[in-house]
């Protein structure tokens, strides 16, 4: 199915479009044979991954998701039938500005009558851990906008993003070459910790898809997206699939945040990997059955095959 242009379809709202979420989610929604018309929201419309977009038939709409931009933002919203939020802590690193930019998003999505709000919301790691595990910014933030727009009474499903398969790529600072050629790949849980893994442009929009069509989902629902494994593991794969030499060894918590050169950075993460590993990534909850989704997910092996190795 391609992107309708009927005005008899309902109105996707995308933000994050050029990003992995926003754009998974858009994918998701194009290989549905239920038509929707699709608005994606960026700050660049001039971008490759939003010509892209634009050229398949989504109306591509160049907005910033600021606070001191509500109005532009409730432009950006209007006459939605659906709308699908992220924040982008990362590009930031400010826990209240993520927490008063959900809030604005949510009060906009509320204001124009949005039918279902998708919020990539995440679980209060500080709070799971009774305070032990209280640097995880991003996981806290997420926690606090998916309670204020619980208590919002919009219409909302709340879907999680898993563990980035791509992660393990980008986490040079656990990788450590050792003097015969090898590799040791560490962190500070055990190897059997385990996190549920999502190739996310290529699975997470399918979750979405899920919770805007399925009949058990919609409007009161939540999704906890990806599948469970753990990074011993992952690392035993990725050695299989790279044909190096790589094995899994549990780092001190002190050691590890040297390896990453950031006090800051290092005990944001080695409190998120330990908080994985004590309470879980998703706490208590189960993680969504694949079973609701319109294909298969990658699986880390699956995602692995298709990850060009000279990457690592
Ligand atoms: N890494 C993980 O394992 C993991 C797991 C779960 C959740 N997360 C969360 O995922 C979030 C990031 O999502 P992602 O991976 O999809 O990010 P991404 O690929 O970096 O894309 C970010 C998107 O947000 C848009 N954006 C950012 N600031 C904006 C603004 N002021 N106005 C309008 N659009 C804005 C960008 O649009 P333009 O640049 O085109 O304007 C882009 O499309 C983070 O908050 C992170 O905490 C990560």
């Amino acid at each position: 199915m391609t992107i309708s242009q009927d005005p008899s379809a309902p109105l996707a709202v995308l933000v994050g479009i050029t990003g992995l979420q926003g754009g998974s989610v858009a994918r998701a929604l194009f290989e549905s044979d239920k038509p929707y018309r699709i608005r994606g929201l960026t700050r660049d419309a001039t971008k490759f991954a939003a010509q892209a977009f634009a050229a398949q038939g989504v109306h591509i709409v160049s907005v910033s998701l600021t606070v001191d931009n509500a109005a532009g933002v409730r432009e950006a919203f209007d006459g939605a039938d659906i709308i699908f939020l992220v924040t982008n802590f990362n590009e930031h690193m400010d826990q209240q500005r993520e927490v008063a930019e959900g809030k604005m998003l949510v009060n906009t999505a509320k204001a124009v009558g949005v039918k279902l709000l998708i919020w990539s919301g995440l679980e209060p790691l500080s709070a799971l851990s009774g305070g032990k595990y209280s640097r995880v910014a991003f996981f806290d933030s997420k926690s606090e906008i998916t309670e204020y727009a619980k208590q919002s009474g919009v219409p909302l499903s709340v879907v999680e993003a898993g563990y980035y398969a791509s992660n393990v790529f980008e986490a040079s600072y656990a990788l450590r070459k050792q003097p015969d050629g090898s590799y040791v790949f560490g962190l500070p849980v055990p190897a059997t910790t385990a996190v549920p893994v999502i190739d996310v442009a290529h699975d997470y929009g399918l979750y979405v898809r899920a919770a805007i069509e399925d009949p058990a989902l919609g409007a009161g629902s939540e999704v906890q997206s990806g599948t469970l494994i753990s990074f011993g593991e992952m690392v035993a794969k990725l050695a299989e699939v790279s044909g190096k030499k790589i094995t899994y060894a549990e780092v001190d918590r002190e050691k590890f945040i040297e390896m990453t050169g950031m006090p800051e950075y290092g005990n944001m993460l080695a409190d998120m990997f330990q908080a994985f590993a004590v309470h879980g990534y998703y706490g208590p909850k189960e993680i969504t059955s694949a079973g609701v989704l319109a294909r298969k997910p990658r699986s880390w092996s699956d995602f692995l095959d298709v990850t060009p190795m000279q990457d690592f």
